[in-house]
């Protein structure tokens, strides 16, 4: 559920129509709910009642600091993947006992910045990683925090490019060699191993992937148990999907998650860590576009639009369906027609939909993509020389440009030419 819907024949942002945002800040552009990032949220939250919990929201979804804001007040913590993320969270007032630290390549100088600026705890991935940590900690006279990641080889039936827990995956450490690693963690001064971390992909549509994969970490926090170490906390990751079209069959709630997670882990006692990024910022987000052009081709029309792939590579990157509807409600029953819905950058891969059924539009039309929230934004590149565009983010009756479209003279200007041209 979310909070863009017509009210009085045109699409509404909670209870500000889209296109007086349009009008104020231009298209294309971003414009999050604050209603909906606190309802998903809310859910998580919820769905862990009664255990010992933190819901870590993977900033890598949505990164602009209103966001992280409107979350962090709800009482979530960070799952931060680089040292800039880590800097954007502190900034935007989330303390470090509230951050968590992910990622397969985190350089010294990111261990550094975290130890000194406040850490919940590092998701370690390799031997590695945690030897350089070790080295770090000791340097500045401290203990890191850690879970290590495990690789639990479970299929999450999801696209190739977002599934992390099979074998073959560059994330963590195979789960049949945890003993061992476990053991020189726990040799190494400059480390206190707190607990254990999985996360298997993203965008899943099941729960039994879940339960593989929890089910092996609640027997391997038994045998690490019996082999002395002290794991109090599980860090399960993110991943839990979203609707993407009205019409599939609606993934799992968090509720139901939840209660996979009492099921399969609610015995042992342990802190529950989640690092749900997706669900929570997905469908709190949508890309308003303006229709530049209805060009008729053969065999076809094009609907090219001010948005391109560079402001939504889901579609180039991994096939990713969003809806897209008009901002002006269509009229009922009104006929649909196939468009190939496409942006200005020039190659064919910029291309967000073919043959889409939609309502007829005409130049000047504005439309939205629904479910833009995640991966949206963030994901963005100025390629063409676009500016990457305005965020904004409504909260009842207002709205606020939470990030502005830079000039064109900030972009190039940001260039500098050698002394010798
Ligand atoms: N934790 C870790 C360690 C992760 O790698 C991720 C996502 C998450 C949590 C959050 O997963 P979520 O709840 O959002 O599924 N760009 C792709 C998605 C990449 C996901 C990367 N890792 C897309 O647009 O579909």
């Amino acid at each position: 559920m979310d909070h863009f819907n017509y009210q009085g024949g045109e699409l509404c942002a909670e209870d500000v129509p889209v296109a007086e945002i349009a009008a104020a800040v231009g298209t294309p552009f971003y414009c999050y709910s604050t209603a909906t990032l606190t309802r998903h949220f809310r859910l998580f939250d919820e769905a862990l009642a009664g255990m010992d919990h933190l819901v870590c929201y993977a900033m890598k979804a949505a990164s602009n600091q209103a966001i992280l804001r409107t979350l962090a007040a709800l009482g979530a913590g960070m799952d931060v993947v680089s040292g800039g993320e880590y800097a954007r969270a502190r900034a935007a007032g989330v303390p470090g006992e509230r951050i968590v630290f992910s990622g397969v390549g985190k350089t010294r100088d990111e261990m550094r910045m975290a130890l000194t600026g406040g850490i919940r705890q590092f998701n370690v991935e390799s031997e590695p990683e945690m030897t350089a940590l070790n080295a770090v900690a000791l340097e500045l006279g401290v203990k890191a925090p850690i879970t290590i990641r495990v690789n639990p080889d479970v299929d999450a039936k999801t696209h190739a490019k977002i599934a992390t827990g099979k074998s073959e995956n560059k994330f963590g450490i195979p789960i049949s060699r945890a003993r061992e690693v476990y053991a020189e963690a726990a040799a190494m001064p400059g480390l206190e191993v707190i607990g254990i971390d999985v996360h298997i992909g993203s965008q899943l549509t099941e729960l039994e992937p879940f339960r593989q994969a929890y089910e092996k970490v609640a027997e391997l926090t038994e045998t690490l148990r019996a082999e002395g170490h002290d794991i109090r906390r599980l860090d399960l990751g993110g991943g839990l999907g979203i609707p993407y079209t009205r019409s599939n069959d609606a993934p799992p709630l968090p509720t139901d998650y939840g209660r996979l997670i009492k099921e399969t882990l609610g015995h042992l006692g342990c802190e529950i860590e989640i690092e749900p990024g997706r669900l929570v910022v997905g469908n709190a987000g949508i890309l308003v576009s303006g229709v530049i052009y209805v060009k008729s081709g053969e065999g076809r029309d094009f609907l090219i639009l001010d948005a391109a792939m560079n402001d939504l590579i889901r579609p180039a990157m991994y096939d990713a369906h969003h809806d897209i509807v008009p901002v002006v409600e269509p009229a009922p029953g009104v006929e649909q027609v196939p468009y190939d819905v496409v942006g200005p950058v020039c190659e064919s891969g910029d291309t967000f939909a073919k043959g889409r059924m939609m309502p007829p539009v005409k130049d000047g039309d504005l439309v939205a993509f629904r479910s833009a929230g995640a991966y949206g934004a963030v994901m963005s590149s100025e390629y063409n020389t676009r500016p990457l565009i305005p965020e904004v983010l409504v909260h009842g009756r207002e709205f606020a440009v939470i990030r502005a479209r830079p000039t064109f003279d900030e972009i190039i200007n940001r260039d500098t030419i050698p002394e010798w041209l």
